[in-house]
């Protein structure tokens, strides 16, 4: 078996060195096909971080390990660690939280076991990257929460739930807040949930999980959430385990699956040969499973979990009064207790039973096919529109364009309605939603809309526009606050 292997940057050769080293030392039967992705590609003028040979490589072998690989903050190029989970969509990322023993935390103190395992839909959300600028002081991200890419996430949150005899399934969300977003997520949550019976599902709205997870973790063991959200609780929980050198990450497609650890490039200590490189060691063992190379993992894990045990460490945790060892010195007493066993949490040995490959075809495409409504009618449009003037004037202004068709229901500023009822004390920015609904109950055309637009556009530089649609009499739009 063949492997795409990229090193990354920072940190990343380092740790991927000691990490295959591991791997040779219990002659994992793999071949590894180098690729040249990362930062240091970026700056050799490919723009998406990545050669189109190491794509190409990529795409045929179907395995990626990857080390971090560094995206600049605010501006410049987009992270290459997104662009390849989305261009291979590699939807659901799995990460993997439990008490490692000897790796000290307050819940290991506390005798408190964690074992989470956050899956986190990894492709849709801000994500997206859909950004634009709609005036100088007013900045809007899209984000798109599909029902074909939830759907796909969570049923596959399911069936790893059921594989693993998990005791709970929970989704988390902000779907008080955000109703169509969220609210469709989590409605897609419980139409998967139907066809898991056994499985005791529940949801947690994510700033109460957030609590949850830090006073009672081993309260949940599967959690599932959209990409933000997932992102952050997912290093939370890392920080419950001691950290982001022990947190895995198993980016998992339907053809292309990519490994590699949650933690980033750590620039402050690049070079120095004292990185840990045990959450890449946590991924590779993963991948080593997903491969069927069960004994190779098992041997390797035990391995790692001894080795911790008995307090060998690198100097980002464990005992100050123990030395701390560098990544190449860890990975050696690894590759010295192959064989041996942790007293607490010994994985068992299962042979290897490699995996034959699934027959995917790109143009079987199930995700294109929606369920559509026909009753499905235009009712309003909402025109974001720049302006510095205040409400009323916006509104007499509206209100002379809406002609025969319109009427103006509402104005808000960032989601709170200031007219035709409103407070003083909300803050205006300088762009405001206006809507317009239909006047007489009949359903509008897309020429209706423009037609809006361009008598508005001789008033307002309108920023962007979104239809209001009825389904039925489901509302498929959000009210703005106090509407
Ligand atoms: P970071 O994870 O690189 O570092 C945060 C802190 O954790 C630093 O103090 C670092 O020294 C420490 N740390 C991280 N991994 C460690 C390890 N294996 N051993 C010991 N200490 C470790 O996060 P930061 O600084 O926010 O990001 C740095 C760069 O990494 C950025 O360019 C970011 O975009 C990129 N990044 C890449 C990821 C990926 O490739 N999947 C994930 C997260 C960040």
């Amino acid at each position: 078996m063949k492997i795409a292997v990229a090193k990354g940057d920072g940190i990343g050769p380092e740790i991927m060195e000691a990490v295959l080293t591991i791997f040779k030392s219990d002659k994992v039967n793999l071949e590894y096909e180098y690729v040249d992705m990362g930062k240091w590609v970026f700056d050799k003028g490919f723009s998406n971080g990545m050669t189109s040979e190491a794509q190409q490589t990529i795409e045929e072998l179907g395995i990626l390990f990857k080390g971090p690989m560094e995206t600049p903050k605010g501006k410049g190029v987009k992270s290459v660690n997104v662009t390849a989970r989305k261009t291979w969509n590699t939807y659901a990322n799995k990460r993997v939280f439990q008490t490692l023993h000897g790796v000290d935390t307050v819940f290991s103190k506390a005798g408190i076991p964690i074992d989470v395992t956050i899956v986190r839909e990894n492709i849709e959300d801000t994500y997206g990257g859909i950004e634009h600028m709609l005036t100088h002081d007013v900045a809007l991200s899209r984000r798109f929460i599909t029902r074909p890419g939830s759907l796909q996430v969570i049923r596959y949150a399911f069936e790893m739930a059921r594989k693993k005899n998990a005791s709970r399934i929970t989704c988390g969300h902000k779907a008080n807040i955000m109703k169509m977003t969220d609210g469709l997520f989590l409605e897609c949550f419980y139409e998967v949930a139907k066809e898991y019976p056994e499985l005791k599902s529940d949801d947690v709205i994510v700033d109460d999980l957030c609590m949850k997870l830090v006073t009672r973790p081993d309260l949940f063991d599967v959690v599932v959430l959209t990409n933000l959200q997932g992102d952050i609780v997912s290093d939370l929980c890392a920080g419950l385990v001691g950290g982001l050198g022990f947190a895995p990450s198993a980016n998992i497609g339907d053809h292309i699956c990519i490994f590699e650890a949650v933690h980033g490039t750590a620039p402050d200590i690049a070079g120095k040969n004292i990185a840990n490189p045990t959450a890449l060691l946590l991924s590779g063992i993963a991948m080593l499973r997903h491969l069927g190379l069960m004994d190779n993992a098992a041997r390797i894990e035990n391995a790692l979990l001894y080795t911790l045990e008995n307090g060998v460490r690198t100097g980002d945790f464990g005992d100050k009064a123990t030395v701390s060892q560098n990544t190449t010195q860890f990975a050696q007493a690894i590759i010295d207790n192959f064989g041996k066993s942790p007293n607490i949490g010994a994985k068992p040995m299962l042979p290897n039973m490699p995996i034959t490959p699934t027959n995917f075809k790109l143009d079987q495409n199930p995700m294109l096919v929606s369920k559509e409504l026909q009753d499905e009618k235009i009712v309003g449009v909402d025109m974001f529109i720049e302006s510095s003037a205040q409400p009323m004037e916006i509104a007499k202004k509206c209100e002379r364009h809406a002609g025969v068709k319109f009427k103006l229901v509402s104005i808000s500023n960032r989601g709170t309605q200031v007219w035709p009822t409103g407070s003083i004390f909300t803050n205006l920015v300088n762009q405001y939603n206006a809507r317009f609904e239909t006047l007489d109950g009949e359903p509008l055309n897309q020429q209706d809309v423009i037609g809006l637009y361009v008598s508005l556009s001789g008033n307002f530089k309108i920023c962007s526009f979104e239809l209001l649609n009825m389904w039925g009499d489901k509302r498929a739009y959000s009210l703005a606050q106090g509407q």
